[in-house]
């Protein structure tokens, strides 16, 4: 490892044991794997000679974002060198003529937001971490957010990749063109492959022009399933939605309760729906509005609070996008990220709490109701350890999995499987279908040194 100590100096190769414990977990539960090393590249040749000396030297390579993963994809299980983007955070070239910014693994997604805004276009992908999740970690998990509904996750934003693969080459995944029927999408298979097959160098994104308008209607319903309900009733309705969201009280309690943001709640109300629409005028957002109204009233909604301002809309904003945070602080907790046909929502929803009860644990639900994705928050309460850790709750997941593949779903929408879900892998794909996945990762990565442990064993 003197080598790359000797090429990266020793404030950019960091293997001294204590410092190394930060890089040793992420969001993820309460796990922790400590690296032998981390390396800071800062250009993609300095990658290249880190993959070429581990692929020479055996040695496992995990390439890390900002940590904010939820399935353990930047855990170094196998220990070896973590590779960390932070000093490749740089947006490297603006297309104001084509709309494409080409930018490093490193930049925060929400620099990307700011910076494209300042030029009056948009790229949509806004994950709940946006203010600190690198987008070379959303390209590797095809993370989601809110937007997804009507904008795509962030496969439908990536036009090219550049990417170091495991033997030390590097390519371009595609081209920089709208439309592209040149040979096997190669920037597809990277997207959502959770650093795995090849290390992203460099990303040309997508943008669009930015919306300049929009509403914010937050709409508290007495039941859970009367809030599931009327969400294939809104996408039925004409209406496009740029988030539509759901959330069980017993987050937005939490969310206030951690947080400065602020809501008078009703006791009777038992979810939410947080609906934006967005467009170039204000007067056609708000006929719009007239509209929804009419297409929630069937579900008994009580009083809808339109946030008129952009401070009550980050506040509204706040209380949602800190569930995830907040529940951590509350109880130790497993995320699970179901997804199924919206319209199943309701079966989903039913279904995960019977399953709670008998299991015995709570849970708290909540996330991306226009997708039918929807975050399962397992709480550990009084579960006791040898349960929480061992075969009982397992199984307890194993049934909300197979209710998902039942409806019609799968065991993750948008944040990857990693380590944590890769046990469930064979509960939506045949041992034949992991097989191929199997031989596609033999392909890229024969020596099997690139994040290994992840997706497939
Ligand atoms: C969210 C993250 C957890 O939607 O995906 O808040
Ligand atoms: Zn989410």
């Amino acid at each position: 490892m003197e080598v790359l100590k000797n090429l990266l100096g020793e404030s950019r190769f960091v293997s001294d044991k204590e410092k190394l414990v930060p890089y040793g977990s992420d969001y993820t539960e309460d796990l922790f794997f400590r690296p032998d090393a981390v390396a800071f590249p800062k250009t993609t040749i300095e990658v290249q000679a880190i993959v070429n000396y581990c692929y020479q030297h055996n040695i496992p390579i995990t390439p890390r974002g900002a940590g904010t993963g939820l399935s353990g994809g930047s855990l170094p299980v196998k220990g070896g060198i973590s590779i960390c983007f932070e000093k490749m955070n740089k947006i490297l070239s603006f297309d104001n003529d084509n709309f494409q910014i080409t930018v490093e693994p490193g930049v925060i997604n929400q620099e990307i937001r700011d910076f494209v805004e300042s030029k009056g276009l948009f790229y949509p992908p806004d994950p709940a971490s946006k203010g600190s999740s690198f987008i070379g970690g959303n390209i590797a998990h095809n993370s989601g957010g809110p937007r997804a509904v009507k904008y795509g996750v962030t496969r439908d934003w990536v036009l090219n990749l550049e990417v170091v693969l495991p033997n030390g080459e590097i390519i371009w995944t595609g081209s920089n063109t709208l439309k592209n029927s040149t040979g096997y999408n190669l920037t597809q298979l990277m997207i959502g492959s959770e650093g795995t097959l090849g290390i992203i160098t460099k990303a040309v994104l997508k943008l669009i022009s930015k919306p300049i308008q929009n509403l914010l209607l937050w709409c508290p319903f007495e039941k859970m399933e009367k809030a599931c309900e009327a969400v294939p009733a809104i996408m039925s309705s004409g209406l496009v939605p740029s988030a539509l969201e759901i959330m069980e009280k017993k987050g937005v309690d939490l969310s206030i309760a951690h947080t400065d943001a602020s809501l008078s709640t009703e006791e009777n109300h038992k979810a939410y729906l947080l609906i934006e629409l967005d467009g170039s005028s204000q007067e056609k957002l708000m006929s719009q509005a007239e509209e929804l109204f009419e297409t929630l009233e069937p579900f008994e909604p009580g009083e809808v609070q339109l946030a008129d301002s952009a401070n009550q809309k980050e506040n509204f904003w706040k209380i949602r996008r800190s569930i995830g945070e907040v529940v951590k602080r509350e109880s130790i907790y497993k995320e699970e990220d179901t997804v199924v046909p919206r319209a199943k929502l309701p079966q989903l929803y039913n279904g995960v709490k019977e399953i709670g009860e008998k299991y015995g644990f709570d849970s708290i639900c909540y996330g991306h109701a226009g997708d039918g994705n929807l975050h399962v928050n397992i709480l550990k309460g009084n579960m006791i350890n040898e349960h929480w850790q061992g075969k009982h709750l397992e199984k307890g997941i194993r049934e909300i999995f197979q209710l998902c593949k039942s409806l019609g779903g799968t065991i993750s929408g948008e944040h990857g499987i990693g380590y944590v879900q890769k046990k469930f892998m064979n509960e939506v794909f045949p041992e034949h279908h992991l097989q191929l996945f199997k031989s596609i990762k033999r392909v890229f990565d024969p020596k099997m040194l690139l994040n290994p442990n992840k997706i497939i064993d």
